[in-house]
């Protein structure tokens, strides 16, 4: 049986993917992350704190379990954090990194690295693999330094870019579109910025798309995205729809209008084109993933 270490099990996308490979009979899996303990409590899962920021932990670990396959769906992944914590950031996105290359050097591990659309600078949008990074703030350049030790380090690897990830987990950190429910439901305004462009991507769409990799054995970067471009603003106004919720609330603001830390791109819509062919991906629509997102939060109240 192959043997698949994850990273960053308790956050969003780690999450979603514990629970796809749960009950799986093709990989033996072990999840790990920064935490002392798994949001998943359950025997069903093997957990093993793991912080990649040690070294030595990593290589341990690593040597031990002796995966084919590490995906690394770790990393401080607050953007406005990582601009006033820089030390913080670069220590996750790009030392955890270097170290998990190592580790996967030693023992012939592919590694699979989540990444992301702000290493690209918004100017033009619809990017696809082959254009040239140029991140504008400090998350997208230690994302950007993470791919690029990855590119020249002689592993085996894929790298997958994404794009605002929504979707609900177990003391996840906020998403958006759980932001914008949060705040619609108790009565709140909330203001959207209406020329931020992206392709919000509903977790579960990336997690088949990490599997698929890893499945397939495929190499290279991968943008796994959403199939519809939107702003913030037209985002927020659909879930508003979807959910029945008073989307007068949603008040339509500038990026000018914020005092945001660090500079967002501005269309950072992807083509994803090669998933699409290599992989047989169809991603969700805004309207289906929302769609999706209401069924899985109705299931977890009645649980
Ligand atoms: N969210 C988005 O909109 C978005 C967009 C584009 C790309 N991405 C990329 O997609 C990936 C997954 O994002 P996500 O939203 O699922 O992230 P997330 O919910 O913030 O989860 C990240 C996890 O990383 C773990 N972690 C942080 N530092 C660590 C360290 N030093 N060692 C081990 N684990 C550590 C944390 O673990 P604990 O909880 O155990 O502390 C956290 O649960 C990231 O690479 C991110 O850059 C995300």
């Amino acid at each position: 049986m192959r043997r698949l270490l994850v990273c960053g099990s308790n956050g969003l996308l780690g999450q979603r993917l514990a629970l796809m490979l749960g009950g799986q009979t093709e990989y033996e899996v072990l999840n790990t992350s920064h935490h002392r303990s798994f949001v998943f409590d359950h025997q069903l899962f093997d957990y093993t704190q793991l912080d990649l920021r040690r070294a030595s932990d990593v290589k341990s670990l690593v040597s031990s379990f002796q995966p084919d396959v590490i995906i690394n769906a770790a990393g401080a992944t607050n953007v406005d954090w990582c601009e006033t914590h820089r030390e913080d950031a670069w220590a996750a996105n790009v030392v955890g990194v270097e170290h998990l290359i190592d580790a996967a050097r030693k023992v012939g591990a592919r590694l699979i690295q989540i990444s992301t659309d702000y290493v690209f600078d918004g100017k033009t949008g619809n990017y696809t693999e082959e254009d040239r990074p140029n991140p504008l703030n400090y998350y997208g350049k230690t994302k950007l330094a993470g791919e690029n030790a990855i590119r020249i380090s002689g592993i085996t690897y894929s790298i997958i870019r994404t794009v605002v990830l929504y979707g609900s987990g177990y003391r996840v950190k906020k998403n958006f579109a759980l932001w914008v429910l949060e705040n619609l439901k108790q009565g709140e305004r909330i203001r959207c910025v209406d020329d931020q462009i992206s392709s919000p991507t509903y977790v579960s769409d990336l997690a088949h798309g990490v599997l698929k990799i890893a499945e397939l054995g495929k190499t290279g970067i991968y943008h796994i995205a959403g199939s519809e471009a939107a702003s913030r603003y037209e985002f927020a106004s659909r879930i508003a729809a979807a959910f029945e919720l008073d989307s007068s609330l949603i008040e339509r603001i500038r990026t000018s209008d914020l005092s945001q830390r660090a500079v967002r791109p501005m269309n950072t819509t992807m083509i994803t084109l090669k998933a699409e062919t290599e992989l047989g991906l169809k991603a969700s629509s805004l309207d289906q993933g929302i769609a999706l997102l209401k069924q899985e939060l109705h299931t977890s109240r009645k649980n």
